[in-house]
């Protein structure tokens, strides 16, 4: 069992919590008022700074824009595993990095492990990889220690879970999420379509 927290508990946190927790691991919500009414159902929803700090593995499913405004007040210490669940979609990278990736991989402590994943998937199959058609493809990058651990956690949750290398690869990984996009909107193939791969 994994202690995961979830920074943010829109569509993407709430699918992803809602898989761990179904997969045997403990989830908690890492939320910026845990007293909202829209957070009433919601099981194990804390402040950032409490529910993320003894988490090995803490999620970053918020906007773009609010992630150098949010890692600040998250309590990271060395040994724990960020996962990058984000993307700038109809904004710039903030800070003038590259990816979401380098940004975020700039604002963790030393010592904490980065690992890119679940960008590449619409929020309806992120709780779930295994479809009537088969598994959803769901690439990683990132420190080794962290793609280790994701990669079993999202093969767990019934993923075709491929690592796809280091913090270099975070660039492949954010143009797949930009291409699932125009796809789903730009050539109206909707939210509920994703990627399974087929190989000898
Ligand atoms: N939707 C998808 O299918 C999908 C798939 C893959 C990746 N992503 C990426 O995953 C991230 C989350 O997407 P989402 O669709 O889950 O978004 P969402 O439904 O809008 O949820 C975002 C969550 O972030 C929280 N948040 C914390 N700080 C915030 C701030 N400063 N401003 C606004 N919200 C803040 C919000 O909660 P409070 O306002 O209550 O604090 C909210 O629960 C994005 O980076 C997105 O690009 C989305």
């Amino acid at each position: 069992m994994t202690r995961i927290a979830i920074v943010g508990a829109g569509s993407v946190g709430t699918a992803l919590g809602t898989g761990f927790a179904r997969t045997g691991h403990d989830v908690a919500y890492a939320v910026r008022n845990p007293d909202d009414t829209k957070y009433a159902t919601l099981p194990h929803r804390a402040p950032l700074a409490d529910a993320t700090r003894n988490a090995d593995v803490v999620v970053l499913a918020v906007p773009a824009d609010a992630v150098p405004g949010t890692i600040p007040m998250l309590s990271l210490a060395p040994g724990q595993v960020v996962i990058d669940a984000t993307n700038a979609v109809r904004t710039a990278v903030p800070g003038g990095h590259a990816t979401m990736g380098e940004l975020v991989a700039a604002l963790v402590p030393d010592g904490v492990a980065v690992a890119k994943a679940f960008n590449t998937v619409g929020a309806e199959h992120l709780g779930n990889g295994e479809t009537p058609t088969g598994r959803v493809f769901l690439p990683i990058a990132g420190d080794d220690a962290a793609v280790d651990l994701v990669l079993q956690l999202a093969t767990d949750l019934g993923f075709e879970a491929v690592s796809l290398g280091g913090r270099d690869r975070f660039e492949m990984l954010e143009a797949h999420a930009k291409l699932w996009i125009h796809l789903a909107f730009g050539r109206g193939w909707g939210r509920q379509f994703a990627f399974t791969v087929i190989r000898p």
